[in-house]
């Protein structure tokens, strides 16, 4: 499945000051949910709904209603958590399991330190969330540990993907579809996405 890049005039305004370097904690924090939100959204379009009859204050009608306990979100720790008040605002009555995640500074590679998911995740629709996609890495061993626990419906969210990345995790899960904010030029030599936002993690939680 080809990734989708939200092209929008507002996603490109709010990834503007996202980017920002002078953009400090509270705003940063703030457009990471709002963001995540619209991706939510996109990510959902395909949601099926179930037939209910409902009555307004004028007539009957039948409506569709989404079946929110279908779904459970998994944050990347620790920048995918900026990420999880965005996608619950929308769907508050998914499930919400945790993968701790860290990328080893000098071979780039990732390193599991937590995973913790709702029971039946084999029965759930998975919203993996992460705001950098880099060399792939750390979405790549996501999704390995969540199909190991039976995971079969996974969509991945990230706010910004280096090209690199995308592919790697296209070519190792193919089944698995990507929504980004915005397709970056390419990775620097120290795997940080160019142009990109710099350290999620730090600047959400003003660690550095
Ligand atoms: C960042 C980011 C991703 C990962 C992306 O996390 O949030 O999880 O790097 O890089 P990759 O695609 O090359 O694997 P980081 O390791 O900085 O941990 P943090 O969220 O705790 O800051
Ligand atoms: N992790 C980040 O937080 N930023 C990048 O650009 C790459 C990995």
């Amino acid at each position: 499945m080809k990734a989708i890049e939200l092209k929008h005039p507002l996603i490109e305004h709010k990834l503007s000051i996202l980017r920002n370097k002078e953009t400090g904690t509270k705003e940063f924090r703030e457009l990471v949910k709002e963001i995540a939100m619209f991706l939510c959204y996109e990510a959902m379009k395909d949601a099926k709904l179930e037939k209910v009859e409902i009555e307004t204050p004028i007539e009957k009608m039948k409506t569709g209603k989404l079946n929110e306990d279908k779904y459970a979100f998994v944050p990347i720790l620790r920048a995918g958590m900026g990420m999880l008040d965005g996608v619950i605002s929308v769907v508050p009555n998914a499930k919400i399991g945790h993968i701790g995640m860290y990328r080893n500074e000098e071979t780039f590679e990732p390193v599991n330190y937590f995973f913790k998911v709702p029971k039946d995740i084999d029965k759930r629709e998975i919203i993996l969330l992460d705001p950098m996609l880099a060399t792939g890495g750390s979405a790549i061993d996501a999704i390995d540990l969540l199909k190991s626990k039976g995971a079969k419906k996974i969509k991945f969210l990230c706010i910004i993907a280096a090209p690199e990345g995308i592919k790697k995790v296209e070519k190792a899960h193919p089944d698995v579809q990507i929504y980004c904010g915005s397709i970056d030029k390419k990775l620097n030599e120290n795997k940080y996405i160019v142009p990109g936002l710099g350290d999620a993690g730090d600047r959400i939680f003003g660690t550095k």
